[in-house]
């Protein structure tokens, strides 16, 4: 790691292959707002130490996962390291080079609807969606140059831990996930998830009318099969925690 980057996080590295999830959540456990937009933010309260590690995540990774449903949410975003931090973006290139990724981390969009706003600058900037043979030839013609389709299977939700497989494949083989709940009940359902990355806002959000989801939604584990996860370090910036957990895999 650059030396900068190393002095503020202290080290970091990841397996070979590896999927890592980042998520910040509520003290009282909520990751998302209904229909308010760009959840993450206004829980972290845009928490300039949140933000450095989501770049940090970021410059590691060979691709980012999102589900349809992130995307929609989070509107003018990129998820670059340095849309999110621009003040390192020259630390977090380095970093890029030294491990010998490509420049910016490819962008994966899960959709089942092809439900996807193709002039969101994340996917008209160059994005891969992964849906189904049916949706894909829906979409193929409209798709801008910068993007391209991986198709994995014909019709309904697309196996995840088949579409991870492709990725890999193609060299994408360390892979962040920014979510959301429902795709990552199947990375934790399927235990296609090694690390996840949890940063706990000083916050209570509260729960009423709205949908207000935790970190995992769209599958239940425990009693029974609950995601047992050993806790890799603890930091502490201000009143904010950032754990890092293994997720045990079976
Ligand atoms: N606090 C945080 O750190 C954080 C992080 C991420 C997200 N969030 C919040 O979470 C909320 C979104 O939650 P969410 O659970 O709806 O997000 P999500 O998992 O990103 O999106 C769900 C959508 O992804 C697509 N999808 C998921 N799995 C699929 C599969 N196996 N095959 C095909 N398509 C699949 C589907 O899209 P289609 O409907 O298009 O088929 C599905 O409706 C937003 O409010 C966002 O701000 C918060």
């Amino acid at each position: 790691m650059p030396q900068d980057l190393e002095r503020i996080y202290g080290r970091l590295g990841f397996a070979e292959r590896a999927v890592y999830s980042n998520f910040v959540t509520s003290l009282d456990g909520v990751v998302s707002l209904g229909s308010h937009p760009s959840a993450g933010s206004v829980i972290s309260g845009r928490n300039q130490a949140d933000r450095f590690l989501m770049g940090l995540l970021r410059a590691c990774a060979d691709a980012v996962l999102l589900g349809a449903g992130t995307l929609r949410a989070t509107p003018g975003h990129h998820w670059t390291p340095e849309h999110i931090y621009p003040d390192l973006a020259a630390s977090f290139a380095r970093l890029r080079a030294g491990l010998g990724r490509k420049p910016q981390p490819r962008l994966f969009v899960l959709t089942s609807r092809g439900d996807v706003d193709l002039s969101h600058p994340a996917v008209a900037g160059g994005a891969t969606i992964v849906t189904t043979s049916t949706v894909a030839a829906r979409l193929r013609d409209a798709l801008p140059v910068s993007c391209d389709v991986l198709e994995v299977g014909e019709r309904g939700p697309v196996d995840v831990a088949r579409a991870l497989s492709l990725l890999r494949d193609r060299g994408y083989a360390v892979v962040l996930t920014e979510g959301g709940p429902h795709l990552m009940g199947q990375l934790v359902e399927g235990r296609l998830l090694d690390e996840a990355f949890v940063t706990i806002s000083p916050v209570v959000a509260g729960r009423d009318v709205d949908e207000r989801l935790g970190m995992v939604a769209g599958v239940e584990l425990l009693p029974g099969n609950g995601a047992w996860s050993r806790l890799l370090s603890a930091r502490r910036h201000g009143d904010f925690l950032f754990l890092r957990y293994a997720v045990r895999r079976s």
